[in-house]
């Protein structure tokens, strides 16, 4: 069998199964509602596009005007000649932003958590991670084990006597890395960061929390999972993305103590050999946190529609996972009913993803939806009657 031959037979193994997706093209920027090639206006209710900056005016304004002042490309990694003075301002906006001393930019949040665990961790070190981490933690995790043999420990979802378990047994490690999401993406519930925090200290650990959902969402400032609790500045390190609610292009970032941006920017593999941030994003993130400064009260009306929603889908009959974050989970089971159910939205107006196995566990499928600022109670109106309609005819309700 040719290459490209075994390869279409995978694919259509996966069609067959219910479980290919299909990729949708919008004709236009992302916002509460947008254009989808070949259906019309549809309501997005999948996007990370959490307060709507994603087409706010001074956001795309500040894209255009770093794409003409720096240009179209870095040109380069940051150590050779890729660094520009728009780095150096976002990076400070970045730190003060969520609480640290020093924060570095890459690429991708993807890409800052794969560049952080492999280059802080020796062979004597250990990281100890949430069962339920994103894909991008668990990958750090594995490739810091197979290159610098450090050891490794997974913890069961948010189980602080687990977790303690794990840091006893690993007394002897130099250095203890506790690795969890803010806000677990699939699940959309909040890390324990009191009890961890509290449990690092007494154990000599350090804490990393990847805030990628709670950047621009949690706390009355949207500062994070850490001004949730009041515990702004207690977090050793932030992980973050500028992919979701910071004007929702790309990029992503590590933020620490004040020698940690200058030790990432010697030793971080990603740094090394792959290009900066392009300066349009810069721009555009740099606007966004300042545009979100200047207007707290985004993060209001976003926890407002989130509560809104998450309130009415119950009283329809749905049960979504208990929580308190803009992501809403809708438990179906299958890949494949998952699927099915936002299709039938789909026809309803409604651009809602079902996620299933890999990117969730076998049997764990859902329709995940999210909230943003920019919904308004029309919006939000018009999803939870399609959703009503469709969970009546797939027998949910
Ligand atoms: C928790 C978490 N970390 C990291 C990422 C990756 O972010 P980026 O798109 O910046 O690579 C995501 C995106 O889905 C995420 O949810």
């Amino acid at each position: 069998m040719s290459f490209a031959a075994r390869l279409e037979a995978e694919l259509e193994q996966f069609k067959q199964q219910g479980v290919y997706k299909r990729l949708n093209h919008l004709e236009g920027p992302q916002g509460a509602r947008s254009r989808m090639e070949g259906r019309g206006e549809v309501v997005i209710l999948s996007s990370n596009n959490y307060l709507g900056l994603c087409n706010e005016p001074e956001v795309v304004a500040a894209g255009r005007r770093a794409l003409d002042q720096f240009g179209a490309g870095t040109g380069s990694v940051r150590f050779i000649c890729g660094t520009f003075t728009i780095h150096r301002e976002l990076e400070q906006a970045l730190a003060r932003f969520v609480g640290c001393a020093s924060s570095l930019t890459y690429v991708s949040c993807w890409n800052a958590n794969e560049g952080l665990v492999p280059t802080l961790l020796g062979e004597q070190d250990i990281v100890i991670s949430d069962q339920l981490n994103h894909a991008s933690i668990i990958d750090a995790v594995r490739l810091a084990k197979t290159s610098t043999k450090c050891q490794t420990a997974v913890y069961r979802h948010s189980d602080m006597t687990d977790l303690e378990e794990k840091l006893r047994a690993a007394t002897a490690s130099p250095l203890k890395l506790i690795f969890t999401d803010g806000v677990f993406s699939m699940e959309g519930d909040i890390a324990k960061l009191p009890d961890i925090v509290a449990l690092a200290r007494r154990y000599g650990a350090v804490v990393a929390m990847d805030d990628s959902h709670a950047t621009g969402v949690l706390g009355k400032q949207g500062r994070g999972t850490a001004e949730h609790y009041d515990m702004v500045g207690d977090v050793d390190i932030i992980t973050s993305t500028l992919g979701k609610a910071l004007g929702g292009a790309a990029g992503g970032f590590t933020a620490g103590p004040a020698p940690l941006a200058d030790y990432l920017t010697q030793r971080s593999r990603p740094q090394l050999f792959s290009n900066a941030l392009p300066p349009t994003v810069a721009g555009s993130a740099l606007a966004a946190v300042r545009h979100l400064e200047r207007h707290p009260e985004l993060v209001t009306r976003l926890h407002d529609n989130a509560r809104y929603f998450r309130e009415r889908l119950i009283a329809l009959g749905f049960k979504p996972l208990p929580g308190e974050t803009p992501i809403v989970p809708v438990m179906l089971g299958e890949t494949a009913k998952a699927i099915r159910m936002s299709e039938l939205l789909l026809d309803e107006g409604v651009f809602v993803t079902g996620f299933g196995y890999p990117v969730v566990p076998q049997g764990h499928a859902r329709i995940r939806c999210q909230l943003s600022a920019a919904h308004t109670r029309d919006d939000l109106d018009f999803a939870l009657a399609a959703f009503k309609r469709v969970g009546g005819k797939l027998g949910l309700l």
